[in-house]
């Protein structure tokens, strides 16, 4: 049996009610608390569980001696309440993005390594089932050499706090995703972005970067879009893998077989893909909650007094490409990405 740990929550907005329902959910865990500037959403909150509420929470971190808090309020606020809660000696899980810009999200780890508390940040398709069965097959190399990387994050607006652009808010998703799965470097970056039609800042991302060992990733994300696509591909020499993130799907499309050369004669060209039919593997996957799964990992280091899965490095690197992608826009041209890191260090998978 583990030992019961003492969570709180801070902001009961769209994402914050996933967190308090999560928690409540685990046998090991007791909600002691939740805070909300909006009295309203406290009350809803406690009408459906038995926890204490607090309009503020520094009364909160001083009062209930947590061992871990999810901080999940607007993401301008996200340095505030994280250095309230490293001061409070509270294990900090952080949503995505870790802050609005690297200086914050590096003010951040500042405070957490003083104050020797843990921090993990959300990034939570790196626990969609898909996205791990997927990492398990690059490892085993059923690829072969990997060429390319593209996702598609698309989808209608919804109103919620936009204190950061699309590139911040989503696309930080899948540049930390193509991070771990690879786990490469991103050396330089091109975007396009539109702003100033949903909100004052990106609204859609056309991005592409370009990886150590010659792979080239691609993203299409905006918040435009009557259908919603949560989509990610990987090419390679070997074939195609197809996430479908929210049915949590992977299918391969195997390559066809190369053509024999013959000696003395140019190449064969190559067989017509499209015309060949291959029909997808799907390749089975035991669905789970990519939230609880997250949330488990993080107690789990806490519990054992390990590096949380999601480091504050790896989120910092995926602000700082999103700040270069939103800086190469507004120039125009190509950028270089060097680590915001001294030294950003290559994490393992969950
Ligand atoms: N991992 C994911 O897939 C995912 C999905 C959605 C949102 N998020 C992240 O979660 C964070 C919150 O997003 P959301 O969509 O839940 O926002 P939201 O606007 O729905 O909710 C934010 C909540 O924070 C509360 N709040 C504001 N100021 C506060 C303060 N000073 N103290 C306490 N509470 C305060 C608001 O009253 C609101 O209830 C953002 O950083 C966002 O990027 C992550």
């Amino acid at each position: 049996m583990n030992r019961s740990l003492k969570v709180g929550v801070v902001g009961l907005g769209l994402m914050g009610r996933n967190h308090l329902r999560v928690y409540s959910e685990m046998a090991d865990v007791q909600v002691a608390a939740i805070a909300d500037v909006d009295a309203g959403a406290l009350r809803r909150a406690a009408e459906a569980y038995s926890v204490a509420t607090y309009q503020d929470y520094r009364r909160m971190l001083e009062r209930e001696r947590l061992d871990a808090v999810s901080i999940v309020v607007p993401t301008g606020l996200h340095r505030e309440v994280a250095l309230a809660a490293a001061q409070a000696g509270v294990h900090i899980l952080v949503e995505k993005p870790i802050a609005p810009s690297v200086e914050e999200g590096l003010a951040i780890l500042e405070a957490a390594g003083e104050a020797g508390v843990k921090v993990m940040v959300g990034h939570i398709e790196r626990f969609n089932p898909a996205v791990t069965a997927l990492g398990q097959r690059l490892d085993e190399g059923a690829l072969g050499r990997v060429y390319q990387v593209q996702a598609r994050r698309i989808g209608p607006f919804a109103q919620r706090v936009r204190d950061v652009g699309v590139v911040h808010d989503l696309a930080t998703h899948d540049i930390d995703v193509m991070r771990f799965l690879l786990r490469l470097q991103v050396r330089s970056v091109y975007a396009q972005v539109q702003a100033g039609i949903k909100t004052d800042r990106e609204d859609a991302l056309l991005g592409l970067m370009r990886f150590e060992d010659d792979v080239v990733g691609f993203l299409d994300v905006n918040w435009l879009s009557p259908q919603k696509v949560r989509e990610l591909l990987v090419l390679g020499e070997r074939g195609l893998f197809r996430v479908d993130y929210i049915r949590q799907e992977l299918a391969f499309y195997q390559s066809c077989p190369r053509a024999k050369r013959r000696v003395g004669r140019p190449p064969a060209l190559p067989p017509d893909p499209t015309a060949s039919g291959a029909a997808p593997q799907s390749i089975p996957i035991e669905k789970k909650e990519p939230l609880r799964a997250e949330l488990e990992a993080f107690l789990a280091a806490v519990r054992a007094d390990a590096e949380t899965p999601v480091s504050g490095a790896d989120a910092i690197v995926a602000l700082h490409i999103a700040e270069r992608l939103v800086e190469s826009a507004r120039q125009g041209v190509a950028l270089d990405v060097l680590s915001p890191l001294a030294s950003a260090p290559q994490e393992g998978r969950a």
